[in-house]
């Protein structure tokens, strides 16, 4: 079984329908700019908290006026090419492509930020997320929710086939890997890590406005954060700033549901060194 909405599948990979089949097709003809940075996540791995963060950081300039403070990041994939080379340098990306789809073929490298989130709390975030997107059609349960996340069934595809191949390459000096837990407990530390990383350098005074700005909180009460923006495209009562905490999975995982997944788990992560914290 599996989601309604799959209907573009492109290297077996699931894409949201609101992603326009002509641009995944093109994307092999993407070409990097040497300074062109990319915040990679797993989807609801806390990719608009990190580009909330590199926005305050970075101040990256949009193309005109009227692009939003959301897309003056912009997710690569939602994109065709012709709009991304708009964009003046250095541009900063969202993107949720695995691996080998980003830009791997071309002559210039970029850099990378990768954010991890545990995928016990991703599996929750991404549930409430796919039911209450209006695009997506689908009103399932968590438990088949549950089944289609294990098997990979989902936008994007397996949680461990996304952030293995970017576990593996952590230590190379134009990737960042970070986690969401570890941005819960120090955020102040993992903002002086993003700007060290993107050649900023913050006093201590704007490193905590920094993090002050891209707090849960501050970015749920940001009208240019909060995605209130997006209100007709998820069903009402539903917010996109659902909860942004370490732990929400205990209110959802029966004990079944955690034996199966610790022995998914297991299956990929033994030996590969990568840990998540799963309690705040
Ligand atoms: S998406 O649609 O894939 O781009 O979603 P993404 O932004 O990756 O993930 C959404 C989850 O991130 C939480 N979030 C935050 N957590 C902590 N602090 C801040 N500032 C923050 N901003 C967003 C958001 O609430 C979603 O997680 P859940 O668990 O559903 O609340």
């Amino acid at each position: 079984p599996s989601l309604s909405f799959q209907h573009i599948r492109l290297n077996n990979l699931i894409f949201y329908p609101y992603i326009v089949r002509e641009t995944v097709l093109n994307l092999h003809k993407y070409e990097i700019r040497p300074d062109d940075v990319f915040l990679v996540t797993y989807p609801k791995a806390g990719t608009f908290w990190l580009a909330e963060i590199v926005y305050n950081i970075a101040k990256p300039k949009p193309p005109n006026e009227q692009v939003s403070r959301t897309e003056t990041i912009p997710l690569l994939e939602f994109y065709s090419l012709d709009t991304l080379e708009l964009y003046p340098s250095p541009r900063y990306f969202k993107t949720h492509l695995p691996y080998e789809m980003i830009g791997h073929n071309s002559q210039h490298r970029g850099k990378y930020i990768y954010l991890a989130r545990n995928p016990r709390d991703v599996a929750v975030s991404y549930f409430h997320f796919l039911r209450s997107g209006v695009e997506f059609g689908w009103d399932g349960t968590w438990e088949e929710f549950f089944g289609y996340f294990i098997q990979g069934n989902v936008p994007f595809g397996s949680y461990f086939d996304h952030v293995l191949p970017w576990w593996n390459h952590r230590n190379d000096e134009n990737v960042l890997f970070i986690k969401y837990e570890d941005m819960k407990k120090d955020l102040i530390n993992n903002v002086n890590l993003i700007a060290e990383f993107l050649n900023f350098n913050l006093s201590r005074e704007e490193a905590e406005c920094v993090a002050q700005k891209s707090s849960f909180k501050a970015m749920k009460a940001n009208p240019e954060t909060n995605m209130d923006q997006w209100s007709e495209s998820f069903k009402p009562g539903s917010s996109f700033m659902r909860k942004g905490i370490v732990g929400d999975w205990v209110n959802y995982f029966s004990e079944e549901q955690i034996e199966q997944f610790n022995q998914w788990y297991a299956s990929y992560i033994e030996g590969t060194g990568l840990e998540f914290e799963w309690f705040s």
